[in-house]
């Protein structure tokens, strides 16, 4: 059968990506999807300066990006436009003014070229990311998903088949990383910098609290981690000892927090499904502490752990593509050429 490529764009929050994926044998074929290009730009630099991200110069460098980065992705995969057979694109969850962005864009292209688009959720994107590595995962298996705005445990018995087992009732692990971070003064988004200072420091200095660690609860709570977090950085800084080894063993400390919750109730998860295999997906999952802890204690129980490449651990164009390519496959989605022009950020 004729290969079937899929563009997948991305613009939910502050990167945009762009991407093409291909079924090689089509869409009632059995060989795996091969990601022939993609091309990513962040804005971190840009919102950096506000402490977070914001929205309205979210949309507006999505705006900016998205045709450069769409001919750089076509031009690395030696296509040309109408080489593109279907345009997936994160319909939502995201912020709404940077969703319309990516939604416009595959609209209007879907319109041009007479092909159909495919709205896509985020996090399935995620979640599917690792069957673009090298050695894919198969069904069933539990995925840990880590992201900026998600914490969740799901069992996933094919595409488009996932069971929730549990979630965050506050913030998500990237948010308490990113959280912790800003109080200790190392910027947005802080989780890769705390993760870097945390090598420096003492994971045992401070006992922080580890919430909804007790019995077989497999939501997470994170929100009073930060409140620690600042309750000690300030006993700290009235004694005036608050200085950059202290600094360090407080982010190795948090880090050690986050990362305990995250591993134990992925081990609960694992054993109360009987499954042999974890995915790990997210920002979060990019974490080298997360990976060293989960390989050990999977090694241990004897599961299989699969983690996306690292560069495809954040916000990316190929997830998007991925996930579309595959749902298409799984005939659990059609894609439409009724061009809704819909987003839906929550
Ligand atoms: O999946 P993602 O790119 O965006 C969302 O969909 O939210 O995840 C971003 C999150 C941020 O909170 C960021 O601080 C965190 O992932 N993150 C990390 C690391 N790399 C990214 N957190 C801890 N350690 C890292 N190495
Ligand atoms: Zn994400």
């Amino acid at each position: 059968a004729a290969p079937l490529r899929v563009l997948g764009i991305e613009s939910s929050c502050d990167e945009t990506g762009i991407a093409l994926v291909e079924l090689p044998d089509g869409v009632a074929g059995t060989q795996p999807a091969a990601l022939l290009a993609h091309a990513l730009h962040s804005q971190i630099d840009m919102h950096q300066a506000y402490g977070g991200v914001v929205p309205e110069l979210a949309s507006r460098d999505h705006i900016r990006r998205i045709v450069p980065l769409l001919r750089q992705t076509l031009a690395e995969a030696g296509q040309a436009l109408d080489a593109v057979d279907v345009i997936a694109y994160t319909r939502g969850p995201g912020l709404a003014g940077a969703l319309l962005v990516g939604a416009g864009m595959a609209c209007a292209l879907g319109l041009a070229l007479g092909r159909p688009v495919l709205g896509v959720h985020h996090l399935e994107g995620h979640l599917l990311s690792p069957f673009l590595s090298a050695d894919p995962p198969q069904f069933p298996f539990v995925a840990l998903l880590v992201s900026g705005g998600h914490t969740q445990l799901m069992r996933v018995d094919g595409v488009g088949a996932y069971t929730l087992m549990g979630e965050t009732i506050d913030d998500a692990a990237g948010e308490a990383f990113d959280k912790s971070a800003k109080m200790l003064g190392l910027g947005y988004p802080g989780g890769p910098a705390l993760a870097a200072l945390a090598t420096q420091g003492d994971p045992k200095a401070f006992a922080l609290p580890r919430p909804l660690l007790r019995g077989t609860e497999l939501d997470f709570s994170f929100a009073g981690l930060k409140t620690a977090v600042w309750t000690q950085q300030k006993k700290l800084e009235a004694a005036g000892t608050f200085d950059a080894t202290r600094q360090a063993d407080l982010a190795a400390s948090t880090q050690a927090a986050i990362v305990d919750v995250l591993v134990a109730k992925s081990m609960l998860a694992l054993k109360a499904t009987g499954l042999d295999r974890l995915v790990v997906a997210g920002g979060v999952g990019a974490n080298r502490e997360l990976r060293r802890q989960l390989d050990a204690q999977c090694q241990r129980r004897r599961v299989r752990v699969h983690y996306p490449e690292l560069h495809l651990c954040t916000d990316n164009g190929a997830m998007i593509a991925l996930a579309g390519a595959m749902r298409l496959r799984s005939g659990r989605s059609q894609p439409t050429t009724d061009f809704h022009f819909d987003v839906l950020p929550r």
